[in-house]
This record gives C-alpha cells, sequence and structure tokens, in this order.
C-alpha cells in the first residue's frame, strides 16, 4: 500500500521504516531541508536502536522515501500519517499548530480519497479540527473530495521502540466508518500477530486511550515514589514493599519502580495536556495534579538528599553524576532528572563531572562548554577525584560496578542511589556510604567535615 507520513522525528520516522520493512511504500515528508538531507545520505537524526539499519536497508529497496515536496506526499499516500510534534504550550496544553498546518496542506494538494491518520498524541478534539482544517483547504478550492479521519496513537517506548511497533500489544483505531477502519486493519496485518490486537473504537475514544494510558503509566510511578518517602519516613524498605505489592496480579511488578521522577517526551507532557484539556471544560483533575505534583517534588530529592548530607555546605565540592538521559537506552534529556540535579548543583556552587554511554553530545548541545562541567569518556573517569557519586539513570553497565575502585577515587566515599539500581549491602561492604530512595539500612546520618 502506499503511505505518506508527515514529520520524520521519532514517531513517524519508526512508523514509516515499520511500514516500508512490511513491504508498503512509503514517503516521509518533513519541513526540514537538513533533516531530509541526512536521511537521504543514510544518516538518521534520533538514537534508536535498530532504526538506523531499517531505514537505510528500506531506502535502499527503494520503498522508503524522504522528501520535502509536500504535493508529492500527499499525492503518493493513500494513508496520510500526521506525525509531527503537539510540543506543550506555555499553560500546559498541546500546540496544535504543526498538525493543523499538515491538515491545511493535505487539503491544499488531494484530488482522491485520503485516509487521514492521526499518529501524534493529541487531545480529544483534534480529529474533528483537522477535519475543518482538510475540509476549509478544500472548500478554497473549490472542490469537494472523500476523506477520513482517524485517530491511532502510538504507544512506542524509547529504546524499544521498533520492538514495540512490530509486537505490539493493540492497535486503537478511532473511525465511525467501517469502510476506514478495514483499510486500517489491512494496513496492520503484518504486525497483528496471534491474536486479534486492533481494537476499532470511536475516535474521541481512541484519542482519550493514549492520554489514559500514560497517565496511569505516571501514576503508578508518582505512587511508588511517594510511598517511598513514606517507607524512608517510617523506617521501612521500599524495595521489600515493592516485591510484597507487585506479587499482587492485580497490581503486578511493571512500572512500579521508585527513583528519582519519570521524565521523556511524554509522561510529564502528557499528563500535564490531559489535566488541563479537563480543566478547559471545567473538570478539576485532582488525581493527575497530584501526580505531576509529587514528581516535580521527586526530581528535586536527589539534590536535597545531596544538600543534606553535606549540611548545604556544597560550594567548591564535585559532584560525579552517572546516568544523563531520562531513561536507559536513549540520547534523550527532554524533562531528565539529571537536568534538574546538575542546575541545582551548580546554583549551589558545586562542579559536576558527568558520564552517560548515549548523551554525551546532547548533554554538550545543552549546556554547551562550562568550567562546572566535566564530561569524562567512561563512568570511572567521573568519579576520580569527585566528593560523590550519583546514580541517576539506570543504565545497565551502572548495576555492578567496581566498588573499591570507587571507593578509592571519592574524595568523601559516598553513593547516591537515585534508582536504587545497587545492593546496599556490596556497596557497605565496600566502605562506601549508601543513600538511597526508601530503601533500607537506615540511610547515614548528615556528614560533618567542610569541603575539601
Ligand atoms: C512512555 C510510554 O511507556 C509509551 O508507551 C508512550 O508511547 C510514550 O511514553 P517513554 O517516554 O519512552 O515511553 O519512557 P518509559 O520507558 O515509559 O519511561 C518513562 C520514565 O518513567 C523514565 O524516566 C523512567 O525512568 C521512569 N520510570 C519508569 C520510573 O521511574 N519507574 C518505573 O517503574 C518505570
Amino acid at each position: 500500500m502506499d503511505v505518506t507520513i508527515f514529520g520524520s522525528g521519532y514517531v513517524g520516522l519508526v512508523t514509516g521504516a515499520c511500514l516500508a520493512e512490511a513491504g508498503n511504500h512509503v514517503v516521509c515528508i518533513d519541513v526540514d531541508p537538513d533533516k531530509i538531507a541526512l536521511l537521504n545520505s543514510g544518516g538518521i537524526p534520533i538514537y534508536e536502536p535498530g532504526l538506523e539499519e531499517l531505514v537505510s536497508s528500506n531506502h535502499a529497496a527503494g520503498r522508503l522515501v524522504f522528501s520535502t515536496d509536500a504535493a508529492f506526499g500527499v499525492q503518493h499516500g493513500l494513508f496520510q500519517f500526521i506525525a509531527v510534534g503537539t510540543p506543550p504550550d506555555e499553560d500546559g496544553s498541546a500546540d496544535l499548530k504543526h498538525v493543523l498546518a499538515v491538515a491545511q496542506t493535505i487539503g491544499q494538494h488531494m484530488d482522491n480519497y485520503r485516509v487521514i491518520v492521526d499518529k501524534s498524541t493529541v487531545p480529544v478534539g483534534t480529529a474533528d479540527k483537522v477535519a475543518a482544517c482538510v475540509q476549509a483547504a478544500l472548500a478554497a478550492r473549490n472542490i469537494d473530495v472523500d476523506f477520513d479521519v482517524v485517530s491511532n496513537p502510538e504507544f512506542l517506548k524509547e529504546g524499544a521502540a521498533i520492538e514495540d511497533f512490530m509486537r505490539p500489544d493493540r492497535i486503537i483505531v478511532g473511525t465511525d466508518n467501517p469502510r476506514t477502519a478495514e483499510l486500517l486493519r489491512a494496513l496492520y496485518a503484518p504486525f497483528n500477530r496471534n491474536h486479534d490486537r486492533v481494537m476499532i473504537m470511536d475516535v474521541r475514544s481512541a484519542e482519550l486511550t493514549k492520554y489514559a494510558a500514560n497517565a496511569m503509566l505516571a501514576t503508578k510511578i508518582s505512587f511508588m515514589n511517594e510511598l517511598s518517602n513514606i517507607a524512608e519516613a517510617v523506617g521501612a524498605d521500599i524495595e521489600r514493599v515493592r516485591v510484597g505489592i507487585g506479587s499482587d496480579p492485580r497490581i503486578g511488578y511493571q512500572f512500579i519502580y521508585p527513583g528519582c521522577g519519570y521524565g521523556g517526551s511524554c509522561f510529564p507532557k502528557d499528563v500535564r495536556a490531559l489535566a488541563h484539556s479537563a480543566r478547559a471544560i471545567g473538570y478539576e483533575a485532582q488525581l493527575l495534579t497530584a501526580v505531576e505534583a509529587v514528581n516535580e517534588r521527586q526530581k528535586d530529592l536527589l539534590f536535597q538528599k545531596i544538600h543534606d548530607y553535606y549540611r548545604g555546605e556544597l560550594a567548591g565540592r564535585t559532584v560525579a553524576i552517572w546516568g544523563l538521559s531520562f531513561k536507559p537506552n536513549t540520547d534523550d534529556m527532554r524533562e531528565a532528572s539529571s537536568r534538574r540535579l546538575i542546575e541545582a548543583l551548580w546554583q549551589a556552587g558545586a562542579a559536576v563531572r558527568a558520564f552517560d554511554p548515549a548523551a554525551m553530545d546532547e548533554t554538550q548541545r545543552l549546556y554547551g562548554d562550562r568550567p562546572d562541567l566535566t564530561l569524562t569518556p567512561d563512568a570511572m573517569s567521573a568519579v576520580a577525584g569527585a566528593d560523590a557519586l550519583v546514580i541517576v539513570t539506570e543504565w545497565t553497565q551502572f548495576r555492578s560496578p567496581d566498588y573499591a575502585e570507587i571507593k578509592e577515587r571519592l574524595t568523601d566515599p559516598v553513593i547516591f542511589d537515585g534508582r536504587n539500581v545497587l545492593d546496599p549491602t556490596q556497596v557497605l561492604a565496600a566502605g562506601l556510604s549508601y543513600i538511597s530512595i526508601g530503601r533500607l539500612p537506615k540511610q547515614p546520618s548528615s556528614r560533618q567535615t567542610s569541603p575539601s
């Protein structure tokens, strides 16, 4: 089938590459000529395991074409995917200007029936706005062409996006038109394996499903983070509590890991946008507001712990940080907890030595050259000469480090484990102090000495 995808960002590229891999002819359109030139020369603008290979093999096979020519894109695909960004407005609502600009472009160029597919995460009611935009553009041309607007949200996790697309838990198709539903079902047939994963529903329910999924997951995390603070206060171990409650299948083990807060391009933005949508129609989403507030507080927690440990004497200290991306297997630092910590440390007069397996270029891009930031070539170099080590992202390579070497390199042998990934017994046995998110043994009391 012929498919056009507007937006060659994260969602658009993964969707395009996977649909091409299934044998479709895909044209990816983007307004950014540099991005299209990079893609045509075999590069990709984002870090996602397996994506570069998938893009280049399908590009070489002629099934995946990149262009800035929107008219060509509209002519090409029966399916017109909208996969452009919906950045948050100042008030937290999703900004639809890119989505509606694509809708207008489609209306300006289409001459035959088109299925317009909203892939971007968009507030309930957006499909109606897209339809109105297309209709207005057609009316301005004085022509009448049939089209449908479908909501087909993505549920891709960064770092596992290709696997998520190839083996989806569910394929949500929001449309009231049975003929369009069948077209989408046919397009997704290669990915609809073992049992029927296509769920057809009305457009608004499909749009809300995406927000509901992310809000639910964010709620689980904030709930556990809240519990971890209570555990710490009452002298319980959150990791034991986690295993204890996860064994109940109604609760489950997934997404109940406490830590220094969730980040990324989806959870923070979507929780805020959903709360905003609710408020706009006069409903105060108290739970969502609390989920967001707990996360904001949790992102400050590591700094608070470091601050308390050193009794506020942070000026002149150096802190080693392992992990800068918002989660492992990505270089994405959007809303990353590391940023909150680094900026608070700088504010308090401390310097940072940092290492991340993927996000070094991104950190450099964000912060540039500064005397209080040293990016090191490996994890152990970050620790050299630092006072404390802080683990902010749970990359696998940080899980069982050489504790003796860490102890030797740190001036003040203490580890702040923002993701509870280390084995406290081993850390303590190596003669290091250990401060975690809500685990026993009890946190050591604050240090007495002044900066070295
Ligand atoms: C998320 C959703 O999982 C995905 O379905 C949706 O399409 C987009 O948003 P992603 O942003 O890639 O995907 O990240 P995810 O793996 O879900 O992790 C989000 C954040 O939650 C990370 O910062 C992670 O560290 C944190 N997290 C996750 C926890 O703190 N505890 C957990 O138990 C799980």
